[in-house]
C-alpha cells in the first residue's frame, strides 16, 4: 500500500520546507517579541514582521498599512462583524447579504447579528445554473458577504463585478470577501476589486496554523475592535482614562501576535507563486471517476477541487474507507451547509491537491475508488 497520500489541501496545505525552516530559524536563532523591546533583537524581530507584511500586500496588490494579521480566516471575518457593528454610525445600517457559496465562518457571525436583533433583514443573492452569484440578483444591501470561491465547487466568481453590481444598487455598501479558496489557486488585486474587507487564513497556503489576515481599505475610518498592548501609543491616566491609538495596522493588532507563524507566511506567500494550481491531477481524476456510473460529479472539470457523491454510498462510510488505503481526502457538509442543501444532498466527498501530489497518486486514488464503487 502506499505511503499516505493527502489529497485535503483545501482543508490545510502541507508545509513546504521554507516556512518550516523559517519557523525554526526564528525560534532558535532570532526570538524576541516584536513592537515592543528597543534591543537590537526586537529591531529584527519587527523587521521580519514588517517584511512578511510588505509581501503580503504585494501578493493582493495593496498598501501595507491595510493588511492586518489575524489568527485565520474565521477570526477575520468575525472580526469584520465586530468592527463594523462596533462604528458610531452603525446603527443606521439595517441589512447585509450573503449567498449559498458561503462558509459557515462567513455566514454565521452575520446571522448571529440577526438573532441578537442587532440587524434588521438578511437577503441571499440568486445563484444561476453554474453557481455564479447572479450579478442581476444582487440586492440593494448595507453589507454584501462574497465568497469568492466556494470551498465545495472550487471556481472564480465574477468579485469585481458583484462589486460593482452592489454599488449601483447602494454606493456606501460595504463588502467583505471571503477569500480562503480563491487565494490558493488565482491573483487577487484588492484595488481593482475594490473590495472594502477581505478575508483568508495562512494555513491554507502552506502556513503554520493561528496566522490569518484581514485586509481593510478604509483602515483608517474604523475604530479598533479589541484594546490591549501594541495598539496605543498614550494612556492618559485619570478618573476616566483618555487614550491615542497608533495608526493601522497596529491599531487592529492588540496583544502579542503570532510571530513565528507570521514568519512563516511570508515563505507560504513566496511558495505558492511557484504552483501550477495541480489541475493535470483534477483533470485525470475528474475524467476517470466521470466513467463511474454510480459517482455523481458535483464540480466542473476545470474547478479547482474534485467534489462528487456516491450513490448508495454514505460520504463518511467512503470516507472511512478510503482511509484504509491511506487516502486522506475530505468527505461530510464542508462548513458549507448552504450549498449542500441548495445540492439536495446532505454532504460531498472532495479531493483537493497540493504541490506534493503527482500523477502517481492521482493514479492510485481513482484505482482504489474503482475498486470500492462498482
Ligand atoms: C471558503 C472558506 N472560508 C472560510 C474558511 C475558514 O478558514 P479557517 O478555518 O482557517 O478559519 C474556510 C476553511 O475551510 C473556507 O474554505
Amino acid at each position: 500500500m502506499k505511503e499516505i497520500v493527502y489529497m485535503d489541501a483545501a482543508a490545510s496545505w502541507l508545509k513546504p520546507q521554507s516556512v518550516i525552516e523559517s519557523q525554526v530559524g526564528f525560534l532558535t536563532k532570532n526570538y524576541a517579541n516584536a513592537g515592543r523591546g528597543i534591543c537590537a533583537r526586537a529591531g529584527m524581530v519587527d523587521k521580519l514582521i514588517a517584511d512578511s507584511r510588505r509581501t503580503v500586500a504585494e501578493f493582493i496588490n495593496a498598501d501595507v498599512d491595510k493588511i492586518v494579521f489575524t489568527s485565520g480566516a474565521t477570526d477575520s471575518l468575525n472580526r469584520v462583524v465586530n468592527i463594523l457593528s462596533s462604528q458610531p454610525w452603525y446603527a443606521e445600517m439595517s441589512t447585509f447579504a450573503v449567498s449559498d457559496l458561503d462558509h459557515h465562518s462567513a455566514r454565521l457571525p452575520w446571522e448571529n447579528l440577526l438573532h441578537e436583533g442587532k440587524i434588521r433583514k438578511e437577503f441571499v443573492c440568486e445563484l444561476d445554473e453554474d453557481f455564479n452569484i447572479k450579478i442581476d440578483s444582487v440586492p440593494k444591501v448595507d453589507f454584501l458577504i462574497i465568497t469568492a470561491m466556494s470551498n465545495v465547487l472550487g471556481y472564480k466568481q465574477n468579485v469585481k463585478e458583484i462589486i460593482n453590481a452592489a454599488r449601483l444598487k447602494n454606493p456606501n455598501v460595504i463588502t467583505v470577501v471571503d477569500a480562503s479558496q480563491y487565494i490558493v489557486h488565482e491573483k487577487i488585486d484588492v484595488k481593482d476589486w475594490d473590495c472594502d474587507f477581505l478575508c483568508f487564513s495562512g494555513h491554507k497556503i502552506g502556513s503554520d496554523t493561528g496566522i490569518g489576515v484581514l485586509y481593510i481599505k478604509d483602515a483608517d475610518k474604523y475604530y479598533p475592535d479589541k484594546f490591549g498592548g501594541g495598539m496605543i501609543n498614550k494612556v492618559i491616566t485619570g478618573e476616566k482614562s483618555q487614550w491615542i491609538l497608533y495608526s493601522s495596522p497596529e491599531k487592529f493588532e492588540a496583544g502579542t501576535l503570532p510571530l513565528t507563524q507570521i514568519i512563516g507566511l511570508q515563505k507560504a506567500v513566496e511558495n505558492l507563486s511557484n504552483w501550477d494550481g495541480g489541475h493535470d491531477l483534477i483533470n485525470y481524476m475528474y475524467d476517470e471517476l466521470s466513467k463511474i456510473s454510480k459517482i455523481k460529479i458535483l464540480t466542473n472539470r476545470d474547478a479547482c477541487m474534485l467534489s462528487f457523491v456516491i450513490e448508495d454510498m454514505h460520504v463518511l462510510d467512503f470516507g472511512a474507507l478510503v482511509g484504509t488505503y491511506n487516502i486522506c481526502l475530505r468527505v461530510g457538509n464542508m462548513c458549507a451547509t448552504w450549498i449542500h442543501k441548495k445540492l439536495n444532498i446532505d454532504g460531498s466527498i472532495r479531493i483537493s491537491v497540493g504541490p506534493w501530489n503527482t500523477m502517481d497518486d492521482a493514479k492510485y486514488v481513482v484505482d482504489v475508488i474503482k475498486k470500492l464503487v462498482k
